[in-house]
């Protein structure tokens, strides 16, 4: 059977990229996780306690910890996913953002790379490090384009810097060392198990909470939204398939605006779960102050991924988005835990712990 490491596994994309691969492949995964605010075990659902997923509490910056991993189980190759995830977040306190995303990403290549240069030719060859980005590297659009594989590097918030640095890193690895990596560059993901500090889901618990739906500026800045199961299809094809030293930029060609995503969740919303008495969800919409340096638009052509691997998106935005608002009207003991920390104690004892 064959190795993966998965670094960030009991993160949104993480788990869901874990519940695909334990349903769709024949991959051992080695989920390694620090599970910081963003982390949550319960996120993995079945997959947790799946006998070819096995759960270790490290962080990526622990370069021994690394080390003994890596010749313990021998991995074939890496999906590298563990980050600190949150614009926002990265605005009011940039050091873990440059602690997990760069120097994390730093120590993880050398870790491999000393466990890589130690096997025989052919698995040398087979091994993948891939590593998990996102559009914003590229900075921000104006009315017309999109981004692709060949978009100059351009970030501009601390967040976006602390990515455009690993995927540089990620870069010289390859080119200076030989190790064969991959790259993907992926728009604003949604769907289920999404941390609720995100546009979507704070909407929703927001909204269904009868509190202040939070809308940055003007509302018209422009993210192309991708349903997170597309997204870990799109993992395992890449990881799998994808030739080595390359990138991929994946995007679901779903332009909205904050307005319009606000909007579509008000409407769903009053259709699933009518406030009452006649008022609508979308009265609770606020205009507060925007964020600093917000970048307006993202776009992705994600052409490249569709002509050599064969990839498009499952869902559009009217199907993926019914099916999250439905998952967190039916998943509210979920929301609540997140909300009330408790689900920071479900590190289960079961699991193997460093
Ligand atoms: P997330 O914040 O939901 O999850 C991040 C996970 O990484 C958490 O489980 C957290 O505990 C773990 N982690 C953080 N620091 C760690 C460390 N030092 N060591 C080990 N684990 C650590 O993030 P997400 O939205 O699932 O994003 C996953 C990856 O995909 C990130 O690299 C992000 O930059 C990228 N990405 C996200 C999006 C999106 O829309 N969410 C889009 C494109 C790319
Ligand atoms: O583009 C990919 C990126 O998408 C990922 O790399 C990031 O990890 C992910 O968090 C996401 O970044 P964004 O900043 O685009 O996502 P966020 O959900 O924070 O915000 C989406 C838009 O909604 C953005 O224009 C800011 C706006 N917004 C957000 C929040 C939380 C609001 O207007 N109000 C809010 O309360």
């Amino acid at each position: 059977m064959k190795t993966v490491f998965i670094t960030g596994g009991a993160g949104f994309i993480g788990s869901a990229l874990i519940r695909l691969l334990i349903a769709k492949s024949d991959w051992r995964i080695i989920n390694i996780d620090k599970l910081t605010y963003a982390g949550n075990l319960s996120s993995l659902a079945d997959a947790r306690r799946d006998p070819r997923h096995i759960f270790h509490h490290n962080d990526i910056c622990d370069r021994q910890a690394m080390d003994a991993l890596l010749t313990e189980y021998q991995p074939d190759g890496i999906i590298h996913l563990a980050a600190e995830s949150h614009v926002d977040r990265s605005i009011h306190g940039p050091g873990d953002f440059i602690q997990t995303n760069v120097v994390g990403t730093y120590t993880l290549l050398e870790a491999t790379r000393a466990y890589w240069s130690s096997l025989g030719e052919s698995a040398r060859s087979a091994f993948r490090f891939h590593h998990v980005s996102t559009d914003e590297v590229f900075g921000s659009l104006g009315p017309t384009g999109r981004f692709d594989e060949a978009s100059a590097y351009d970030p501009r918030s601390p967040y976006s810097a602390s990515k455009a640095a690993s995927d540089h890193l990620v870069r010289a690895w390859q080119h200076t060392y030989g190790l064969p990596t991959l790259i993907t560059n992926c728009s604003n993901n949604y769907g289920p198990y999404q941390f609720p500090e995100k546009l979507i889901p704070l909407m929703i618990g927001n909204a269904v909470a009868g509190k202040p739906l939070p809308i940055y500026g003007k509302g018209d800045n422009v993210r192309d939204w991708l349903y997170v199961d597309d997204h870990a299809r799109a993992l395992q094809l890449v990881f799998e398939q994808g030739r080595p030293g390359e990138t991929y930029c994946i995007g679901g060609r779903n332009e909205m605006t904050n307005l319009q995503v606000i909007d579509t969740l008000c409407d769903l919303l009053d259709q699933q779960q009518p406030r009452g008495a006649g008022r609508h969800h979308a009265e609770l919409k606020t205009y507060v102050a925007d964020r600093p340096g917000h970048d307006q638009r993202y776009a992705i052509d994600a052409g490249k991924i569709h002509r050599e691997l064969g990839w498009i998106p499952l869902e559009t935005f009217t199907s993926g988005i019914e099916k999250t608002v439905t998952w967190y009207l039916d998943n509210t003991e979920w929301t609540a835990q997140v909300q009330s920390g408790a689900y920071r104690q479900w590190i289960d004892q079961n699991y193997t712990q460093r």
